[in-house]
């Protein structure tokens, strides 16, 4: 979509969008007892078509002026595409009709997220639909001001919409087509165009890495596993910040195999790993000055003919070994490799993204992802971001006490705790593997890295959780 700003709206755009405020009047030029007859109540992203003497005109709900942050204007974005999605260019004064009412706000901060609001709005995966879904709508005018505080934040906000989009993509995209080959070349493609440096290790890497866990949750499977890492080294960085991904290509569950239900939205067990790859392909753009490496292990977790079996023992990359006694809590297995790397790199700070736990579901529900950490400092960075970003995170704890729950007769560990808890025995046993005294999080995005239902923001399927959280997090990095 091809987003430009202009004093006013174009006379030759098809519908203009205008914010309206629910406390405030309505703009001049709008028909106010229509839309009162109709029972528009200017909530924030709802929206209603109107005729008037000047044209269409799109009026969107900015919610209550007190409410108001430059955050709303996504959700603003988003319900605006989507009500102008039949015409093929748009205009909007959603950001000058919010700047009109509100004091002090940020002009670029709220064009970036208006931008990302547009795009978000527009996605749809339709690859696999013999009839594509029909988005006429490729320009929209931002009117009001043609500052560079606009113009970049505008830019900013689509490359890191961009960035989610292709996480959502690489989500939706069935398991036996992104298959771990298929992703790793998808993130090469994606490390040139994003000027990133991107090593990829095949199964014979991966065994010389001594890489035990990747390998033993690949062995039920007859694709090859991959394990990626991407570098972004901006010039003269100060600093270097770690992001882990989950990216199990599906997750059958392994020997101890799921039920079909459980196993139906099983190709988003890579969110994590995709929302590491979307966040990575937007750094440069939006001119994050730290260093970011990123660490992807990537398998599928089947259940051939020679599959790890419940008993066997692993030996990770930092030298511990784990008894996997179900082989469906594969994902520590496989970021428990990718964490010591990436604690070998010694860097300041390493957060994982994972779809970890059903368990984490059944405390958070589907919109809350759980945050855990070893450092409250770290913690309460990553909090912000992601509420900056949008995105909803809530801190569990990792009881020291509960420890004694994966204690192996066998090995050092067991892969599993008792049947309470499990989202903070998995977090436990993460934490196993992080070397000591490096800031560590945890994001258990087993929720919100999916959803069943459409709203204002998403579509059915891949979200692309985390993207916006872990790009705020690195341009906010001292
Ligand atoms: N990928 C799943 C977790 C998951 C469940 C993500 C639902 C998204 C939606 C993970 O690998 C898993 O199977 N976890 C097990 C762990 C258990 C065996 C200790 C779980 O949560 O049941
Ligand atoms: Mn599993
Ligand atoms: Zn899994």
């Amino acid at each position: 979509m091809t987003i430009t700003t202009a004093r006013s709206a174009p006379a030759a755009s098809k519908i203009v969008g205008v914010g309206v405020f629910s406390d405030k009047d309505r703009p001049a030029g709008l028909p106010s007892a229509l839309l009162e007859s109709r029972g528009f109540d200017a909530k924030l992203g709802k929206t209603m078509i109107v005729e008037t003497s000047d044209g269409l005109r799109a009026v969107v709900g900015l919610g209550s002026s007190e409410d108001f942050t430059a955050q709303s204007l996504r959700k603003a974005g988003a319900s605006f595409v989507r009500a102008a999605r039949r015409h093929k260019t748009a205009a909007a004064t959603l950001l000058a009709d919010a700047v009109a009412v509100i004091d002090g706000l940020d002009q670029g901060a709220a064009a970036e997220c208006l931008a990302e609001g547009f795009e978000l709005g527009s996605y749809h995966f339709d690859t696999y639909k013999s009839k594509p879904s029909k988005l006429e709508l490729t320009k929209i005018t931002v009117a009001g001001s043609t500052s560079a505080a606009v113009k970049n934040g505008i830019a900013t906000g689509q490359a890191i919409a961009a960035g989610q989009s292709l996480a959502r993509t690489l989500v939706n995209e069935p398991g036996g087509t992104l298959t771990p080959v298929e992703m790793a070349k998808r993130v090469q493609t994606m490390a040139k165009d994003a000027g990133l440096s991107c090593k990829v290790m095949d199964l014979a890497a991966i065994k010389k890495a001594r890489l035990g866990g990747l390998i033993g949750v690949n062995r039920g499977s007859t694709i090859q596993p991959r394990f990626v890492e991407l570098t972004y080294a901006p010039p003269k960085y100060k600093g270097t910040i770690a992001f882990v991904g989950k990216g199990i290509t599906f997750d059958a569950g392994g020997l101890s195999i799921k039920t079909g239900t459980g196993m139906m939205t099983m190709k988003c067990d890579m969110g994590g790993a995709a929302a590491v790859i979307g966040a990575m392909s937007a750094l440069k753009e939006a001119g994050v000055k730290t260093r970011v490496r990123a660490y992807i292990p990537m398998t599928d977790n089947m259940l051939g003919g020679d599959a790890t079996r419940p008993g066997d023992v692993l030996k990770i990359r930092n030298g511990k070994t784990i008894e996997v006694l179900n082989t469906d809590a594969e994902g520590r297995l496989v970021l428990a490799d990718a964490l010591s790397l990436a604690s070998e790199a010694k860097p300041d700070a390493i957060i994982d993204l994972a779809t970890l736990t059903g368990a984490c579901m059944v405390a958070l529900g589907p919109k809350i992802a759980g945050l855990m950490s070893n450092d409250d400092g770290f913690a309460a960075s990553v909090a912000s971001a992601a509420d900056a970003a949008g995105e909803r995170v809530w801190r569990l704890p990792l009881p020291d006490d509960y420890k004694s729950q994966f204690e192996s007769p066998i090995a050092d560990m067991k892969n599993i705790g008792t049947s309470h808890g499990g989202a903070l025995t998995a977090g436990l046993i993460l934490q196993e593997f992080v070397a000591d005294g490096i800031p560590w999080v945890h994001l258990d995005i087993a929720g919100p890295a999916w959803t069943d239902a459409e709203d204002v923001e998403n579509r059915k399927g891949g979200t692309g959780f985390g993207v916006r959280t872990l790009v705020a997090l690195a341009r906010d990095w001292e």
